[in-house]
């Protein structure tokens, strides 16, 4: 596995892989990886003749109040794991090789990015739009990979891939859980004990809307009513959105047809948790 840092060297690597016909997948992270980005990185690896992984915990997608000081950081264990999944190419590389000096560009995807967790975090996902962009962009893969655990992440960069033409085919890969269906993520690791154990509220909250739904409810606010019902019932959490959405547009259902995206967030003392289900009825 090679390790690279620069942006010119990561562009190098790229140009001659493509001269030569090779089919890159990327899968951009911001480490301290788990299971959940260690499955992207395994389907990357099935379908591309070359895997490269980004490692990049990129400040534009975290608010002045948020944990982008604390957020977790594990090079050595990340490279290991990287290393083991056959990964040709961990492109590491310092902030100032992504934002120089002068840096002052920002790609928006307004409508996609407005409501849910663009409301609670904003600026959020200019930051991820701008950083996805160029990686896109300098490794120039065939496809890029992402989790469903951010469901208007990827629904975003899908748009965002298509709109800029970035030739790019972004696969959208399901949410890798725990045995009692906490969705995996890298800030769980805060969690303390009794914390952890409230923490599955959320996708049983989300596991009940979709039982009504498949057993006929078709209120979008009667859903909404069922999943706040179950996360109530959790001393220690507190509800950010539970929201019955389109899945193509995010925008809130009234009336679910033939389908619907759950989208929830909850806080659990300083640790938000976000996930989310797809029902087709
Ligand atoms: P990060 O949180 O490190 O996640 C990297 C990728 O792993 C994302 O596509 C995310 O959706 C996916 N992922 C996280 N938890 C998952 C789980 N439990 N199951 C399946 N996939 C999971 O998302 C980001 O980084 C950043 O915003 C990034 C796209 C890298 C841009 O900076």
């Amino acid at each position: 596995m090679k390790t690279i840092r620069t942006v010119q060297a990561m562009a190098a690597w790229s140009a001659a892989h493509h001269r030569e016909g090779v089919t890159i997948g990327l899968v951009p992270t911001m480490g301290a990886l788990h299971a959940g980005h260690r499955a992207l990185i395994r389907v990357a690896r099935l379908s591309c003749d070359a895997v490269v992984v980004s490692l990049f915990v990129n400040p534009a997608q975290f608010g002045p109040k948020e944990d982008f000081a604390r957020y977790p950081r594990k090079p050595k264990a990340d490279a290991t794991l990287c290393r083991k999944e056959g990964v040709d190419v961990l492109f590491a590389p310092h902030v100032d090789e992504i934002y120089p000096d002068g840096f002052q560009t920002t790609v928006s995807v307004p409508r996609l990015a407005r409501r849910w967790e663009g409301e609670q975090r904003p600026g959020h996902f200019d930051g991820v739009a701008t950083v996805v962009t160029k990686l896109l962009t300098l490794v120039r893969p065939a496809a890029a990979f992402f989790g469903q655990k951010d469901f208007q992440q990827a629904a975003l960069i899908t748009r965002l891939a298509e709109d800029l033409n970035l030739g790019a085919r972004v696969i959208v890969y399901p949410t890798v859980r725990e045995a009692d269906g906490l969705a995996l993520s890298s800030r769980n690791v805060f969690l303390t004990p009794v914390q952890r154990r409230a923490a599955p509220a959320l996708f049983q909250a989300l596991k009940a809307g979709r039982a009504a739904i498949l057993a006929g409810g078709r209120s979008g606010a009667a859903i909404q009513q069922v999943m706040r019902k179950v996360v109530g019932k959790e001393s220690l959490a507190g509800i950010d959105y539970l929201a019955v959405c389109d899945p193509d547009t995010l925008e809130p259902l009234k009336h679910i047809r033939d389908c619907a995206v759950l989208l929830g967030a909850i806080r659990i003392g300083r640790i938000r948790l976000i996930d989310n289900l797809l029902v087709k009825c």
